[in-house]
């Protein structure tokens, strides 16, 4: 890719693109060695001999039986890999519309308008690009809350004339923006942020959204929100808005998440940076820590109308963002609260998973190039019997973050101020300030770069952990680790984590790569899914995945284009277990220019919701396609109709006659 292709690629990759990680941590070096004392694909077995060599006897049992109960195998017919401006799901399935950009969720909604929108309709209505999604039953599988994050904003697909706003030139750094208005800056920013639905299965199975349900509830860039933890209060989280450091309004680029066992929904902050505007410069105040995160990245000139966005204006709001958030789903007035025990860097999700110890761990990727895999323990337990005494476990806690060794095992390393270099002398006085410079201290302790770790789920059937690493072509030969072992990685791969003695709190893992992703006919691409894997059962780009109820593995892509894979991004069934082992199947295909987000199954796992992100945009890296515009979309998805633009969608997927989803 040029850099002039870079930036005018869709926002979030270019940020991601860009890589703000130039530290000195290993990424070759020493580990290229070991590498070659090693096969970088663990196999199977040689995995269980590696645990043996870490974990009790009793725990390499309780491994044992989990193999022996071997997780049900996948049953459907794959979707055939291809492209077009429909969206497909396996012979035998529904795959229905919930709900679409602009339609209601607060009484009061008006029609959605699309020549016409205003901040006040679009803040009473679904927002835009829904990424995350979670499900909180009311009445079991039949009825419950779906909560959705809404990511970010293509003004080019959801403004009649408006086209890309944000292409400059990248070496003047000018940042045009020439038909942007402070009333579409206000609607993008009433359509970021999240929903919270009713949802509810009818007699006849299908699911509609609850008219006027009494949970309804829209979150924006301006919605009243709590810092809590170590960084609350402290002086870098001060502003004129909020001089107590511990009141923010909104949360920003809600990507992935994750549900809690006592009933609330993680929502994770990604690529805050393209919000703040302005030209950073040596003297300011937060320079080191904002040259890291990329701020200001100039995606949106909101800092224009909105001081607070101008990170001259208010030099410390960007510090207020970069959080995971809390938000309790069963009370619309509760107040979201940014967790800042979690770190503060480019949070992709927040999957969790209750140790056997009864402590909670969450799991977190850093979406950005040679960035890093994190985790955060709770210091206290889980009680199962009381919600009220779980309100604010996240605020104490460790956060660590990986280090993948040559050999197969690997470490997390404690961001905790005053142990190792995490002190005065590196410019850490506090644990405050660990956690809002996250990812300067994980450069500190040596944690391991990675090729952009997005989605990170536990299974808690045989405590596995996987991690989504989607691509990185800015990865040279001499940077190669074992953990990331393709130079020019276009196709990503995915990282299988076994925690020592399946305890999720401990130091110690150890770790195989999955599968390396890409078209495993073309021998240089290397991929690694298994001889059983189908032309259509191969994907590139993994970045959200699900552990149904079953313990079986899904995983949804970004960046699947006709010029990259020739095929539209999906969801992929993925078999981790057994002789099957590194097979995938392909279950669902998106319309062109969607990237599949927010797989959620119901507890009875009959009912499987998708999040369509983004469709309509270009193939961009196919030199001759034109770019897409409201008004030349590369589909129409779902309506279909010449007057609307594509509408970012909520699918769900049903099986005809019911039954469990791929069973
Ligand atoms: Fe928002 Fe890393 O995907
Ligand atoms: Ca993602
Ligand atoms: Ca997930
Ligand atoms: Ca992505």
């Amino acid at each position: 890719m040029t850099e002039m292709h870079l930036i005018r690629s869709k926002a979030a990759e270019a940020a991601e693109d860009r890589g703000s990680n130039i530290s000195g941590n290993p990424t070759m070096g020493d580990l290229i060695a070991a590498r070659f004392q090693r096969r970088d694909l663990l196999q199977g077995a040689l995995a269980v001999a590696a645990i043996a060599a870490t974990v009790s006897p009793i725990a390499l049992a309780r491994a044992a039986r989990a193999q022996a109960n071997a997780t049900p195998s996948f049953h459907f017919k794959e979707v055939a890999a291809g492209s077009d401006d429909k969206h497909y799901v396996a012979q035998g399935y529904h795959a229905d519309i919930l709900i679409r950009w602009g339609d209601p969720v607060l009484p009061g909604a008006p029609p959605f308008d699309p020549t016409n929108q205003t901040a006040a309709a679009q803040a009473r209505q679904f927002g835009y690009n829904n990424d995350f999604l979670g499900y909180f039953p009311l009445d079991g599988s039949r009825r419950g809350l779906l909560v959705v994050n809404h990511e970010y904003t293509n003004e080019e697909l959801m403004f009649p004339g408006l086209g890309r706003q944000d292409a400059r030139d990248p070496k003047k750094q000018t940042v045009p923006f020439p038909k942007m208005t402070k009333e579409i800056a206000e609607v993008e920013m009433m359509a970021h942020g999240g929903s919270v639905l009713e949802i509810a299965r009818g007699a006849d199975g299908k699911w509609s959204v609850v008219p006027e349900s009494r949970y309804a509830r829209r979150i924006t860039a301006e919605t009243d929100m709590e810092l809590t933890g170590p960084a609350a209060g402290v002086e870098r989280m001060r502003t004129g808005y909020d001089p107590s450091g511990r009141k923010v309004r909104g949360m920003l680029n809600n990507c992935a998440g994750g549900t809690t066992p006592w009933g609330t929904w993680l929502t994770c902050e990604e690529n805050v940076n393209g919000y703040f505007f302005g030209k950073l410069e040596d003297h300011h105040p937060e320079a080191r820590n904002y040259k890291r995160m990329g701020i200001p990245g100039n995606w949106q000139n909101w800092g224009a109308y909105h001081d607070r966005f101008d990170i001259w204006k208010e030099p410390n709001e960007a510090n207020r963002f970069g959080w995971i958030v809390e938000i309790d789903p069963f009370d619309p007035a509760s107040t979201p609260k940014k967790r800042t025990a979690l770190g503060r860097f480019k949070h992709e999700g927040a999957a969790g998973i209750i140790n056997r110890d009864g402590r909670y761990v969450v799991y977190s990727g850093d979406d950005e190039r040679f960035d890093y895999v994190y985790k955060f323990v709770t210091e206290a337990r889980v009680d199962p019997q009381n919600r009220d005494a779980n309100r604010d476990i996240l605020d104490r806690g460790t956060l660590s973050v990986a280090r993948y060794d040559a050999d197969g095992s690997g470490r997390w390393l404690p961001l905790v101020f005053g142990h190792g270099p995490l002190t005065e002398a590196n410019g850490f006085r506090s644990q405050a300030d660990v956690v809002i410079e996250a990812r300067r201290a994980a450069d500190l302790l040596g944690a391991t770069k990675m090729d952009r770790p997005e989605d990170v789920d536990a299974n808690p059937k045989t405590d596995k952990v996987y991690v989504m690493l989607t691509n990185n072509s800015r990865r040279t030969a001499e940077q190669v680790n074992p953990a990331n072992p393709r130079a020019n990685n276009r196709f990503g791969h995915i990282i299988e984590m076994i925690p020592d003695g399946r305890d999720h709190a401990s130091e110690k893992f150890v770790w195989e790569i999955l599968v390396k992703c890409g078209d495993p006919s073309i021998a240089e691409v290397g991929a690694t899914f298994s001889s059983a894997t189908t032309e259509d059962g191969w994907f590139g780009m993994p970045d959200n995945c699900a552990v149904d109820n079953m313990g079986r593995l899904w995983i949804a892509t970004d960046g699947n284009q006709p010029s990259r894979t020739g095929r539209s991004d999906g969801l992929w069934a993925m078999e981790t277990e057994g002789e099957a082992r590194r097979t995938s199947k392909h279950f669902f295909r998106g319309p062109s220019g969607g990237e599949i987000c927010g797989p959620c199954f119901t507890p009875d796992d009959e009912t499987l919701f998708l999040a369509i992100q983004h469709p309509g945009e270009a193939d961009d890296d196919d030199p001759n396609a034109k770019p897409a515009s409201y008004e030349e979309p590369s589909t129409r998805w779902p309506d279909f109709n010449p007057a609307m633009p594509p509408r970012p969608s909520i699918v769900v997927v049903t099986k005809r006659g019911g039954g469990k989803i791929a069973s």
